[in-house]
């Protein structure tokens, strides 16, 4: 079964809407139309329409970094799934460990953002991956486990094929320390051996599961050519054109 690679960019709390354009703009006249990549952006919510316009007529697609699973109301601080998607949102980072940490996101809670973006027709890029604690105490396919059937509980088969999952261990986030490839891989097939126990083999077979935590140019190559690491969820480097598009490049290379 062929995937298509996706490379991603967190913006995180980065880029103003002016610098967010401009970057936008820079990966846009690199992304071709006919892309065999899919690449994806996404910024900080003020920046999403200016970014949303930078991109437009390219093959590069938009996405938010969260959102709040009801429709409207009084929610102060909150964004809501119609909101991205007037201005072209297309997938929304779910659960990312930021997240999980800073704003105490539980996995019932995720998995609400989760089903509700599903019903709204945007992608989920469920974000899961333990800490280094959990690591060296050899917890990490427990918490794998927990935070992925969490994050999926209910969701059908015909909607995980709207579902990017990215695997991205806690410790290697912003820190220059990357998983080797083998030991993303490890993880990797153990996430889609649990998605095929879930699901079935076919679902498996389609999710893409991307890695993140220090993805760069430099060890991209050897990461996207792991069989179960189907593209990069990518901080640090996507917040320039040229480290961005190299990563592309690489996983252009890699296809
Ligand atoms: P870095 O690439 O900066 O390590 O961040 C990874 C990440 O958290 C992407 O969501």
């Amino acid at each position: 079964m062929s995937r298509r690679f996706l490379i991603a960019g967190n913006w995180k709390m980065n880029k103003t809407p002016s610098e967010g354009h401009e970057l936008a703009s820079g990966i846009g006249q690199f992304v071709k139309k006919d892309e065999s990549v899919e690449v994806v952006v996404c910024p900080t919510y003020p920046a999403l329409d200016r970014v949303s316009q930078a991109i437009e007529g390219t093959a590069v697609k938009l996405g938010a970094q969260n959102l709040y699973p009801k429709a409207s109301g009084a929610y102060t601080g909150e964004i809501s799934a119609e909101m991205l998607r007037a201005v072209f949102v297309k997938y929304v980072i779910l659960g990312h460990s930021e997240r999980r940490e800073y704003f105490a996101e539980s996995d019932d809670f995720i998995n609400d953002k989760v089903k509700f973006s599903l019903e709204n027709l945007l992608h989920p890029i469920l974000c899961i991956g333990e800490t280094l604690e959990q690591r060296e105490a050899e917890q990490t396919l427990d918490v794998v486990k927990k935070q992925l059937l969490g994050g999926l509980e209910g969701v059908s088969k015909a909607d995980l094929n709207n579902v990017v999952i990215a695997y991205e261990p806690v410790w290697a986030i912003g820190t220059g320390k990357t998983a080797t490839p083998e030991m993303a891989q490890e993880v990797h097939a153990f996430i889609r051996k649990l998605l095929t126990e879930a699901y079935d083999d076919n679902a498996s077979q389609k999710t893409r599961i991307l890695y993140g935590g220090s993805m760069k140019p430099s060890n991209a190559a050897d990461l996207l050519a792991q069989e179960d690491i189907d593209g990069g969820l990518i901080g640090g480097a996507s917040l320039e054109v040229n480290s961005f598009c190299d990563l592309v490049d690489a996983a252009r290379n890699a296809g």
